[in-house]
């Protein structure tokens, strides 16, 4: 098994990104033990594909690394990189344009939902933006890709591009690429602001009190926790009765997810108790998650060049990796590369 994952940089990481990709990643890494390799990176390439500012695009590479290995991402067990420093994403990428097709790539919702009506005014990196996902699973022989839901399309794209191009250009009889399974996690919890109970928890929410943050100390998730709104009625016994209380859903949401346990479980055990004793439960169980996180997390972010040579690492060995499939790659399409 081979296992490939990107994330796209973010920065101010909260609970909501913890609970979404990182921790699937993580939970993949350890199941996995030395029955395969799992390579994840940051998809700093297809961050460029919308308008950015580079100065915060640095910044959040970094942060979203640090994140990842205080989430407990293992660099000696797990290849940890960006894609900017492995050039054979971007090289494949242009490899496999010649097999993906317009049509194909038209037909992308999240190019859809992204280009809305003004197409003509997108980034061509933003249309070609699964072409670069392909390549960044293709490129590595890719058995398993988690994703969420919305990137399943994406994947059965990488999929149409490997067995096109293994059918158009087979090196001497052989494939050249390994068609990549999703692996979609049940549905992530949707993770919402802790002032609105509508909003999703968010890193540009004005209010810090809206969310917790990767960052955030034993102290302030406390304090959080404890403001978060909320009503005034007990715990029901089922999840039916949150339906209209979507702060207190929330949170039994967030203690579920932490705990790993189903919401009607967590009712069973809570049912007809206030907010005055689930709070401090659930305050407790973020501390006892979040805070050897928050911990590991300041420390990388403190030592930047700690973190830089852990990133210079990973991109060797997924160069090293990467390096057999890219060049039969070329050797399929006729690509002439005399030895120099
Ligand atoms: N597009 C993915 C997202 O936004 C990130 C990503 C880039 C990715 N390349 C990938 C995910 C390759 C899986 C495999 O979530």
């Amino acid at each position: 098994m081979r296992v490939v994952s990107g994330i796209q940089p973010t920065g101010n990481l909260h609970l909501g990104n913890y609970l979404g990709a990182i921790r699937n990643w993580v939970r993949m890494q350890d199941s996995l033990g030395l029955d395969g390799q799992c390579l994840f990176f940051l998809a700093d390439l297809h961050a460029i594909s919308m308008p950015h500012d580079p100065a915060q695009l640095r910044r959040a590479t970094r942060e979203m690394a640090a994140a990842v290995l205080a989430c407990g991402i293992d660099p000696a067990r797990s290849v940890l990189f960006n894609q900017a420093q492995v050039p054979h994403h971007a090289e494949l990428q242009w490899l496999l344009g010649g097999t993906a097709r317009m049509g194909w790539l038209s037909r992308m919702t999240q190019w859809k939902d992204k280009a809305g009506k003004n197409r003509e005014g997108q980034s061509v990196a933003l249309f070609t933006y699964p072409v670069l996902q392909a390549a960044d699973v293709l490129l590595y022989q890719a058995t398993h890709v988690p994703v969420g839901e919305d990137q399943k399309q994406h994947l059965e794209l990488a999929r149409d591009i490997a067995q096109k191009f293994n059918n158009d250009f087979a090196a001497e009889g052989a494939p050249v690429f390994t068609l990549p399974e999703p692996i979609i996690p049940p549905a992530a919890a949707r993770i919402m602001s802790l002032r609105d109970g509508a909003a999703k928890m968010s890193k540009s929410d004005p209010s810090d009190m809206s969310r917790i943050n990767l960052t955030d100390d034993a102290d302030t998730i406390m304090r959080k926790v404890k403001k978060a709104k909320t009503d005034a009625d007990p715990l029901p016994e089922e999840p039916a009765g949150l339906a209209q209380r979507p702060e207190a859903l929330n949170l039994v949401t967030i203690y579920a997810a932490l705990a790993d346990r189903a919401a009607d479980d967590v009712l069973r055990e809570f049912a007809g108790q206030g907010f005055g004793s689930f709070k401090p439960a659930l305050g407790d169980l973020l501390v006892a998650t979040l805070a050897p996180i928050s911990a590991r997390l300041r420390d990388l972010l403190d030592d930047q060049g700690a973190l830089d040579q852990i990133l210079a690492d990973g991109a060797r060995r997924a160069r090293e990796i990467a390096h057999p499939t890219l060049d039969a790659t070329y050797e399929a399409l006729g690509l002439l590369r005399t030895a120099s």
